[in-house]
């Protein structure tokens, strides 16, 4: 499995730290907590290719990883999260905001989403930026296994409602990073958009 090969890149503060906008990237983005870090490591199947944290927040740098020299996977800052200080929250949005509309080789961005409480405000306006820029984006509703069978099964059944109401190009699924649940449909949608 070519994902298992991923390997650290770079942790940027700021995009010109970044690698040269060539190629091919997916940016995994969500509220803070939402199981990011958590489900690149568990798509890579690596046990700390990113920190993972039980404290909201911790992700604060633009993190990159490495599939070969021509695909490259994004870990951003989660938003979101209420106790970081308004100036840092404002400094985050813009490079967040940034990295979003002028990386060019951005492919895609894999939106987290707790399956407990998905489309948050942040997630809706995530959401609605994708759409006017014609975005793609694939939605994992994290930690599957918190629900049971049936509350999961509608929960991303109404996900996939809204979403088809905003844009064709929007997509969703479960995944539970603790089960290694929904590992074949994430690799598949990352394969169609890293065109591999
Ligand atoms: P920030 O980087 O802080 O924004 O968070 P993040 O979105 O990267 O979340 P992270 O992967 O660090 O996970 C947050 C918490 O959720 C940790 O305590 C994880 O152990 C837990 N978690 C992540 N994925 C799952 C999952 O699939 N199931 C369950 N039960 N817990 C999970
Ligand atoms: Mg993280």
């Amino acid at each position: 499995n070519w994902y298992h090969g991923a390997s650290y890149l770079i942790s940027a503060a700021e995009l010109s730290q970044l690698p040269e906008d060539t190629g091919f990237e997916v940016a995994f983005a969500g509220r803070s907590n939402a199981g990011k870090s958590s489900a690149i490591n568990t798509i890579c199947n690596q046990k700390s290719l990113c920190r993972t944290s039980k404290t909201p927040g911790r992700t604060q740098l633009i993190n990159q990883f490495e599939l070969d020299d021509t695909h490259r996977l994004t870990d951003l800052p989660g938003y979101g999260y209420a106790k970081v200080p308004e100036a840092m929250k404002r400094r985050w949005q813009k490079t967040l905001g940034e990295y979003l509309e002028t990386r060019k080789c951005l492919q895609g961005v894999v939106l987290m989403m707790d399956i407990r409480h998905p489309m948050s405000s942040h997630d809706l306006q995530m959401l609605e930026w994708a759409r006017a820029c014609n975005m793609p984006v694939h939605c994992l509703l994290t930690k599957a296994d918190k629900l049971k069978r049936g509350p999961a099964k509608s929960t991303l059944l109404q996900v996939l409602k809204e979403l088809k109401k905003m844009s064709p190009l929007f997509t969703a699924q479960m995944f539970s990073s603790s089960k290694r649940d929904g590992l074949p449909e994430a690799w598949q949608k990352l394969n169609e958009w890293y065109q591999v």
